[in-house]
């Protein structure tokens, strides 16, 4: 079976963007694919978070994940930094990928701001961990929304380097798995910005625990331009906010742009937010109820992102020890009897 990775960050609770974008589809390859759903609080540190708030984050987010469809029976779900090897190859790749690599991506120039010299370095080399991520477990296919694609690029060219360097053929090329009307959802106030869980309005975006009344707000509050809904996609050229709405409409609706528009075409916007906010909620009530389940019952949530982690460390740490050894690395130590945790006095 083909191996699929993706990972979400806890840095806030999950939108409408990461649910239509990622999760919606990482819930579909779980037919025919064997997944693993990773929670990334190691990416998240890249950014300061308050460690009380990155842990009920990280609570949050995987709470949300299942909530959303991913089956623990069926998939592994875990958190990264219970799971070693996820760091021991990011240093490894932090060694193989270049400055001007790194240099050139997108995401750390809008997340760094004006204040490059500010950013964290561990943001800077943010690229280097996600590959690590998917080449750790040997993964082929990445589901994700489209901000992700130059990263995937990037983890191909660190993956080929790796393999080119020391004359091996051990890491495979990924396929990043970009689907769907909403692989891109932009900001409710502002349809060039993307739509993301850590903006600091909230009125920029739909949470997945949002409740009936706050959606239908947002979504009446929704930044429209003043022309009415067009009759074909043509007409949504230059008008990035009536897009994002359309194809927020589509990916809910599990039809085309063009048949959203031939339904709702030539009417106003309010009409049009009414709609879509009834079919907002019909989607998210029943994942906020779910979330809210798993988020009363913390024991029963760490224990399955326990199990997770040792399900996940059975994949990735013989690929990541091969790995090591490549580099030349000396072998781990097997544990010696009367040594390790267990006995009286021994860490
Ligand atoms: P993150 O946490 O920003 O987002 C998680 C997933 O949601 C998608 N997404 C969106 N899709 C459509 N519209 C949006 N507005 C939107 N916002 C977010 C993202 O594309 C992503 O698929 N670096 C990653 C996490 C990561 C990862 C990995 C992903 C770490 N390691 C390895 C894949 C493989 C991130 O920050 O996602």
């Amino acid at each position: 079976m083909i191996r699929v990775f993706s990972g979400i960050q806890p840095s806030g609770i999950p939108t409408i963007g990461n649910y239509l974008g990622a999760i919606r589809n990482w819930v579909t390859l779980q037919e025919g694919h064997e997944c693993l759903f990773c929670v990334v609080d190691l990416h998240a540190i890249t950014v300061f978070q308050a460690p009380e708030t990155l842990r009920a984050h990280t609570r949050e987010m995987a709470a949300a994940v299942l909530a959303c469809g991913i089956d623990p029976a069926r998939s592994v779900l875990f958190v990264q930094s219970q799971v070693s090897a996820h760091a021991r190859l990011a240093w490894i790749f932090n060694c193989v990928a270049r400055l001007g690599w790194l240099n050139r991506m997108t995401q750390f120039k809008d997340k760094a701001g004006r204040d490059r010299e500010a950013a964290s370095s561990g943001l800077f080399v943010y690229p280097n961990l996600m590959a690590a991520d998917i080449a750790a477990y040997h993964a082929r296919r990445v589901p994700v929304g489209d901000d992700q694609r130059q990263h995937l690029e990037l983890a191909n060219d660190i993956a080929e380097k790796f393999n080119h360097d020391y004359g091996v053929d051990f890491f495979p090329r990924i396929e990043p798995v970009i689907l769907g009307a909403a692989a891109r959802v932009m900001s409710l106030r502002d349809g060039t910005k993307k739509m993301s869980k850590s903006d600091p309005s909230d009125q920029s975006r739909i949470s997945l625990t949002d409740g009936a009344d706050a959606i239908a707000l947002k979504i009446r509050r929704a930044k429209t331009d003043p022309a009415p809904v067009p009759e074909s996609e043509a007409g949504l050229a230059d008008r990035p906010e009536a897009r994002n709405l359309v194809g927020i409409y589509a990916a809910l609706a599990g039809s085309s742009v063009e048949q959203v528009l031939a339904e709702h075409g030539g009417r106003g916007w309010g009409p049009f937010k009414e709609a879509l906010a009834e079919r907002m909620v019909a989607t998210l009530a029943p994942i906020a109820a779910e979330t809210r389940r798993w988020l009363g019952d913390p024991g029963a949530l760490d224990a399955l992102l326990h199990e997770g982690a040792i399900r996940a460390r059975a994949i990735a740490d013989p690929i990541v020890a091969e790995a090591e050894r490549i580099v030349g690395f000396l072998e781990h130590a097997a544990p010696r009897a009367g040594f390790g945790p267990g006995r009286a006095g021994n860490p």
